[in-house]
């Protein structure tokens, strides 16, 4: 089923999920805003045929969106304008999609201390994780390096304590490759190796 939405804007081709079930693709969209408001507004979705709009309640599931590869690739890019990376010149960029459909961007911050440095991937969570989001499904990385710029160790884990499976997205000269995390970071230490009272503080249980 194809769906055209309310506030329609320029993003196309966003899969849409909402957890009771209903699925489709905008025609037309206002990404993450746009997904923001389909869960305030209880999921009214307006559904397109030709040029005839009508309005419909189709869902009043919460929308747990998967945004474009390529939106949030940009978004990424644009996180990366940010990056402050005297020492290295190596600038890196994220975009952390939540299950509301809510971006944070992250880019590394260096320091003269070097090993003070935190990556971009490492930004965008703490920033996220602090404004109280715990869902996360997709992050997009990009770099001023040219190659796919794959994820450090720490970053991993860093990632896999929210969820193990979250989509990576990664784009090299406008090639793009995906992958889930567990792909990235097999055999994973977790809470669960941790003892029982600590086991159940595994946000990946819940
Ligand atoms: N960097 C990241 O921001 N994320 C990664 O996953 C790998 C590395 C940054 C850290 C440092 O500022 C620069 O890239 C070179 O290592």
């Amino acid at each position: 089923m194809t769906f055209k939405f309310g506030y329609a804007k320029n993003v196309l081709g966003n899969m849409v999920k909402c957890s009771n079930g209903f699925e489709g693709i905008t025609m037309l969209g206002r990404s993450e805003k746009l997904i923001g408001s389909v869960v305030l507004s209880a999921g009214l979705m307006v559904s397109a045929s030709g040029k005839n709009v009508t309005m419909n309640a189709i869902s009043t599931g919460k929308v747990v969106a998967t945004m474009n590869d390529d939106v949030l690739l940009g978004h990424a890019k644009t996180a990366m304008n940010n990056s402050y990376s005297p020492y290295s010149k190596f600038k890196v960029g994220c975009a952390l999609l939540t299950d509301g459909g809510k971006i944070y961007h992250g880019c590394n911050v260096e320091n003269a201390s070097y090993r003070a440095t935190i990556c971009a991937e490492c930004v965008a969570f703490a920033k996220a994780v602090s404004e109280g989001e715990r869902k996360f499904q997709a992050v997009s990385i990009v770099s001023s390096g040219g190659d796919f710029t794959y994820p450090c160790g720490i970053c991993r884990q860093m990632m896999s304590e929210f969820n193990i499976n979250i989509k990576v997205i990664l784009e090299s000269n406008g090639a793009v490759k995906t992958f889930a995390l567990s792909e990235l970071l097999p055999h994973s230490f977790n809470a669960d190796q941790l003892d029982n009272n600590n086991k159940q503080l595994n946000p990946l249980n819940k």
